[in-house]
């Protein structure tokens, strides 16, 4: 099940997931973006079921989790993906808007946990995965819904982890936190900037954090996951000198989230309404940033490669230490 999958990261984890022939449950609210993601999914050689949801509402996503059962049997896998925000000075966005990005980008995540929880503990097997952000650990400026929204993600999961844990659960529940990535979120989110949004450099593309997503489904005992050079460094970063980045995002942060193109203020957004879901308008996966991102993570080749890189240097060490033992007897 992932939810948000019409578009962006979302949508990449569709395609990863179906290239192993998976069953998916696509669940957003813009028509286009899910026939796209359901063409996706089928033509990567998986199967897909598309359910018109928002997020925000409990029992949307809980009649989806339904649906997607009764075609496909017990949901193995439950990614929560979906989020809205507003790209603004906190000054500038209104009790409603706050409000409407905190229900969708948290407790869309909290829904989706619970419909997800709901059956997974009757079967006492399953797997939940967060999508979640450097900025759930760093906050910005310009995207104080959002970081609130993220840092609540990581609390709310690492009680429910802990809750888990002491019921000696088989569920799981991991978080990965992602980089920087080239999405349509920049062209869409609901912005009061002057200049077009942008990712923070470096930005890689969505198909990382795909790549990242299935790893942890497959791995998923581990509390969080990071994904990206700049994951690690921002989040050891504000461990080490908090105070010191308040002022270098104070001085830098709203220079490197835009471009130098100007944007109108009558810019559409997708707050309260889809902008994907008019035949025509689906949006895929990538954003506007191609030329400039990164399609491959060492940081995660990494993670990914970890234990057999673990396992050969065991192997290696103790294949140099048996000669050299032997040569000594010798
Ligand atoms: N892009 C980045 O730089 C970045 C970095 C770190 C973490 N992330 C995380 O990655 C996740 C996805 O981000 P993205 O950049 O891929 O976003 P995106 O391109 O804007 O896609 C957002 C997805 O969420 C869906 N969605 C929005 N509002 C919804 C609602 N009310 N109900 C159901 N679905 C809704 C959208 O589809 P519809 O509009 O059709 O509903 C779309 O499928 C988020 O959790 C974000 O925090 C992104």
């Amino acid at each position: 099940m992932i939810t948000g999958a019409s578009a962006g990261i979302g949508r990449a984890a569709a395609r990863a997931f179906a290239a192993r022939g998976d069953r998916i449950g696509l669940l957003a609210r813009g028509r286009a973006g899910l026939d796209g993601a359901v063409q996706d999914v089928t033509a990567a050689g998986g199967k897909a079921l598309p359910v018109v949801t928002d997020v925000a509402d409990h029992q949307q996503l809980d009649f989806a989790a339904a649906q997607v059962e009764e075609a496909f049997g017990p949901i193995d896998v439950w990614v929560n993906v979906a989020f809205t925000s507003v790209f603004a000075p906190f000054t500038e966005i209104s009790a409603e808007e706050f409000r409407r990005v905190t229900e969708v980008s948290y407790l869309g995540f909290v829904h989706g946990t619970m419909a997800a929880l709901t059956r997974m503990r009757e079967r006492d097997a399953g797997t939940i995965v967060q999508v979640g952000s450097a900025l759930g650990a760093r906050a910005i400026p310009l995207q104080s819904a959002y970081c609130g929204a993220k840092h609540a993600i990581n609390g709310f999961t690492e009680s429910v982890r802990t809750e888990l844990l002491h019921e000696h659960s088989k569920v799981n529940i991991t978080v990965v936190q992602m980089p920087a990535l080239n999405t349509p979120q920049f062209s869409w989110v609901l912005s009061r900037l002057p200049r077009h949004p942008q990712p923070v450099a470096p930005i890689y593309q969505p198909e990382v954090a795909a790549r990242a997503i299935v790893y942890a489904a497959d791995h998923p005992r581990r509390k969080q996951r990071w994904v990206g050079a700049s994951t690690v460094a921002t989040i050891l970063g504000q461990r080490l000198m908090p105070a010191v980045l308040d002022r270098y995002l104070a001085k830098t942060g709203y220079a490197s989230q835009q471009t130098g193109d100007r944007v109108g203020p009558d810019r559409p957004a997708n707050l309260w309404e889809p902008l994907d879901d008019e035949p025509g308008d689906d949006h895929g996966a990538h954003g506007t940033f191609d030329d400039q991102a990164l399609g491959h993570s060492p940081q995660l080749w990494l993670t990914e490669h970890a234990r057999p890189l673990s396992v050969a240097a065991a192997g290696a060490a103790v294949a140099f230490g048996g000669a050299a033992l032997s040569r000594q007897i010798r």
